[in-house]
Parts: C-alpha cells; sequence; structure tokens
C-alpha cells in the first residue's frame, strides 16, 4: 500500500521538528505556514531537507493526513471545506503567550480537540502529538529504540485509528490509544500527561493516577464525574 501524504500546516518549532521526522521515515511530506512558499522555502531546505515546501491551499489539497501544528488560536481561521474528508492530526494546545490570558476556545467540559473537530465538521479529527515538546520528539525516538515512547492520541473516527496508528509507529514510537476524542482532555497543558515523553508502562501509569492530580480534580469537578 502507498504510504499516505502527509501535510503539515504550520512550520515552526513542532512543525519542523516533525516534518524531519516523516522525512526521514520516508513519507512525502509537505509544509506550510502563511508565509510565502519562497520565503519559507529557504528556512525548510534548511531545518527540514525533503520537505516539500507548497501554500497552505496546496497543501490541503494534496496532503491524506493534515497535521495541524499552528496555534491553537489560528484554528479556527482554517477553511474547513478545504479540509473535508481528510484525516486531521490536530497538535495544537492553549499556550497563553501566544493564544492570549484567557482561554476562549477550550474548557475542562469541552477539550481544544473536541472544539477543533466541531470547527471542522467535515475532517477526520485525531488529537496527536501535542504532548510531547518538540525537543523531546526527535530524542525518543532514538533513546528508547528498544522500548518506544508513548504517542497518545484520541479521535472519534474508528475507522482512521490504523491510520495514526501507523504513521506514530512508522516515527519511532508507540501508539496510545486514549479512545473517544473527550479523552484528549487528559493530554493538554496542566496535566501530568502534558510534557510526558516515556514509554507506554510509564505513560499509563500517569494516566491512572491523572485523576489524583489538581487538573484531574479540575475536570471531576467541572464535569461532576470522570470522563465517561
Ligand atoms: N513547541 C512544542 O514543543 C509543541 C509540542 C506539541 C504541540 N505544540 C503545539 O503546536 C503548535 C505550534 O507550536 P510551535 O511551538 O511549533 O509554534 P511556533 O514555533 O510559533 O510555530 C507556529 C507556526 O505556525 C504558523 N502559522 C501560524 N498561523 C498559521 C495559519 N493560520 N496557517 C498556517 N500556518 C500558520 C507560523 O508561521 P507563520 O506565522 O509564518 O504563518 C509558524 O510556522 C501550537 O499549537 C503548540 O501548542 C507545540
Amino acid at each position: 500500500m502507498t504510504r499516505p501524504v502527509v501535510g503539515i500546516l504550520g512550520a515552526g518549532k513542532l512543525g519542523t521538528t516533525l516534518a524531519r521526522l516523516t522525512v526521514h521515515a520516508g513519507y512525502k511530506t509537505l509544509i506550510a505556514s502563511r508565509k510565502p512558499v519562497a520565503a519559507l522555502k529557504w528556512i525548510i531546505d534548511t531545518l527540514a531537507p525533503g520537505a516539500d515546501t507548497v501554500s497552505a491551499s496546496d497543501l490541503t489539497q494534496a496532503a491524506d493526513i493534515v497535521i495541524l501544528a499552528i496555534p491553537l488560536s489560528q484554528i479556527p481561521t482554517l477553511d474547513p471545506a478545504a479540509l473535508a474528508g481528510k484525516i486531521v492530526l490536530d497538535a495544537a494546545n492553549y499556550w497563553a503567550d501566544v493564544d492570549g490570558s484567557t482561554n476562549t476556545y477550550s474548557s475542562l467540559t469541552e477539550g481544544s480537540s473536541e472544539v477543533t473537530q466541531r470547527l471542522l465538521a467535515q475532517s477526520l479529527v485525531a488529537k496527536a502529538f501535542n504532548h510531547m515538546g518538540y525537543h523531546d520528539l526527535e530524542i525518543e525516538v532514538t533513546r528508547h529504540a528498544a522500548e518506544p515512547s508513548a504517542m497518545a492520541f484520541a479521535t472519534d473516527h474508528d475507522q482512521i485509528r490504523p491510520a495514526v496508528s501507523e504513521l506514530i509507529v512508522t516515527l519511532g514510537f508507540a501508539p496510545l490509544d486514549l479512545g473517544p476524542l473527550r479523552f484528549g482532555l487528559l493530554l493538554e497543558p496542566g496535566s501530568p500527561l502534558f510534557g510526558l515523553a516515556e514509554p507506554v508502562p510509564a505513560f499509563q501509569a500517569a494516566l491512572a493516577n491523572v485523576y489524583q492530580s489538581p487538573f484531574g480534580r479540575h475536570v471531576i469537578a467541572a464535569r461532576g464525574q470522570r470522563i465517561q
């Protein structure tokens, strides 16, 4: 089977790191930001050689899997029609320095990727690649080669679970399927799972204890119960 074309929207710290990983893993990789292609190309040729710099519209047209590596507050600017039918891996997190001191996008009762899925209603959204820092991504694919680091994901679309898992495995991580998209909230900033770059057993231990953390207690307070 031919490999999917991976399109990475956002060419900053996370986007260029993921582009290096996908190129290294043999995926045709497209990358775009709001910059004109000519202005971005020399940056990509340096930071992620082998990735093709394209316009955002060419990227959304050609990619089978689109990774959102843009600020959370930019997601509402995306054209849902351009992403209709695509697998969209939402790596974006609320970050006060970038997205404003108040999170007006998501809450403890509706995680950010649930909002993204609502906005991109015709896309097959998974939350993925959000919980590990960009600096750890490249370190972890080599450090734990025998026992790869867990890359958790969550989605409401069973039909994309194999493709998401395959991408994660091929990049050098161990996929950890949290289930429906609402469970992705547990991967967001503030959670003890956020920032975690650990093999599956350690990740699962942290997951098992998540509701004992201040974050987990806030989730229960906001929802009246654990995420079901
Ligand atoms: N840094 C990490 O370790 C890390 C890890 C996991 C998840 N994340 C999440 O990933 C996202 C990106 O983080 P980052 O650290 O890579 O940020 P960054 O270094 O500031 O890069 C953001 C990129 O997005 C582009 N961009 C902004 N708005 C855009 C739009 N509407 N369409 C297309 N491209 C757009 C920017 O380029 P232009 O301004 O030129 O368009 C830039 O290339 C954030 O949501 C962050 O929370 C980051």
